[in-house]
């Protein structure tokens, strides 16, 4: 079956059921590639997919049309599972020129030989008239990579917006409209705080200059299609590219003899206020990627490790490392764990961590035990969890 956006504008990528990593991001319900085909006049397909589904690809694009009669194939973003296909497509559409920016040509052309290949750069000035639709193009730097680009349709309002408001989410379905919003939502919070909270600033000027544009259709280059529910997911993006905070503490550990796992109670049980929500994670039943997504619009971590070998446990290390690199913007943070004989270990290894985040500690010292909680720590421990409540509320309140 054709999927048409847009009279003669069709999807032409492979949903990917059985992925389930992406360089560390578990992705549970899979994914999909999203290209696309524009029947006009000139003929352009804009993005590939990854390389093992090229197939896929070219039998999809080949169903449209002839392949020696593609005109362009539009490169907006070089990560191969966008570009990993392009050479096998270069290669069957033998007319067709490569439409990138400059950078992306760079890129291209260190993962690929694309001597073969002509290239077409273009820049924000430039237009490309292919008959009834014209394409347009917006530089998006560092939302993902520094090539990133969006191409615009106008007399379609269409915008391709690459790994932008994409979500790692199969479905038979195209359409946002077609599948569960809440779901949709989510897996589009996940991918953003995953794979985007990191360049938030990028981000929030992109939302910025893209509110120049009318937009109808934000096709993105992974999952559903919006044509129904664009208000909601921009909205969101506004909140998600500042960190928006909501009035959450998020509290995660490991634990060797149930210790840390105490304290973490204790603490769950006094941040547990009116109007506050308290999250809580074993680190051995969880993964980073659902850290990252609760990390996203929490107000407060707190985060546990008993001491092991001197540092922390190496799942805490994991979780740490992971969403040190994701730089999540205006929390507040407190350590806390169990210590045997040496007062100085995992939990001051978390707290150091926490700081280097560049996050607002709300203890100078990590909430410690030695061995195991005493009746006093835990008390100390459940008050501190209605400091930590206190604290999501007054940042939830605050101004982005
Ligand atoms: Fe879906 Fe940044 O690639």
């Amino acid at each position: 079956m054709q999927i048409e956006l847009r009279k003669n504008i069709y999807w032409v990528g492979y949903v990917d059921w059985d992925v389930r990593d992406f360089h560390g991001y578990r992705t549970d319900r899979g994914s999909s590639y999203n290209a696309y085909l524009i029947k006009d006049e000139k003929i352009a397909v804009i993005d590939s997919v990854k390389a093992p589904f090229a197939d896929h690809l070219l039998a999809n694009v080949a169903a449209l049309t002839p392949l020696d009669k593609v005109d362009y194939v539009v490169c907006n973003h070089a990560e191969p599972d966008h570009s990993g296909a392009l050479p096998e497509l270069m290669k069957a559409c033998v007319n067709a020129e490569l439409v990138c920016n400059e950078k992306c040509r760079k890129t291209l052309s260190m993962y690929y030989d694309t001597a073969a290949w002509k290239f077409r750069i273009v820049d924000e000035a430039n237009r490309i008239a292919l008959g009834m639709h014209t394409l347009t193009f917006m530089n998006t730097p560092m939302a993902h990579w520094p090539e990133s680009m969006f191409s615009y349709v106008p007399e379609e309002k269409l915008l391709f917006s690459m790994d932008a408001f994409g979500q790692h989410y199969a479905r038979s379905e195209r359409f946002d409209d077609e599948v569960p919003l809440a779901e949709a939502m989510q897996e589009a919070k996940t991918y953003y705080a995953n794979i985007i909270m990191l360049y938030g600033k990028p981000v929030g000027n992109v939302l910025n200059r893209a509110a120049g544009l009318d937009i109808a259709m934000i096709a993105p280059s992974h999952g559903i299609i919006w044509r129904k529910n664009l208000n909601p997911i921009i909205e969101a993006y506004k909140r998600w590219s500042v960190c928006k905070a909501e009035p959450k503490v998020l509290i995660f550990f490991d634990s060797m003899w149930h210790s840390t796992e105490k304290l973490a109670e204790a603490i769950y049980e006094g941040a547990k206020q009116p109007g506050v929500s308290v999250v809580k994670h074993d680190l051995k039943t969880t993964n980073i990627t659902v850290l990252a997504d609760e990390t996203l619009d929490c107000a407060v971590l707190a985060v546990g490790s008993p001491t092991l070998n001197k540092g922390m446990m190496p799942k805490v290390a994991e979780a740490l490392t992971y969403l040190q690199g994701l730089a999540p913007a205006g929390k507040a943070a407190v350590a806390f764990g169990s210590y045997g004989w040496a007062p100085r270990g995992g939990a001051h290894a978390v707290q150091d961590c926490l700081r280097n985040m560049g996050c607002e500690l709300v203890r100078e010292e990590p909430l410690q035990c030695q061995f195991a909680p005493a009746a006093e720590v835990l008390e100390t421990a459940w008050e501190l969890g209605g400091r930590l409540a206190e604290k999501a509320l007054e940042i939830a309140e605050k101004k982005p």
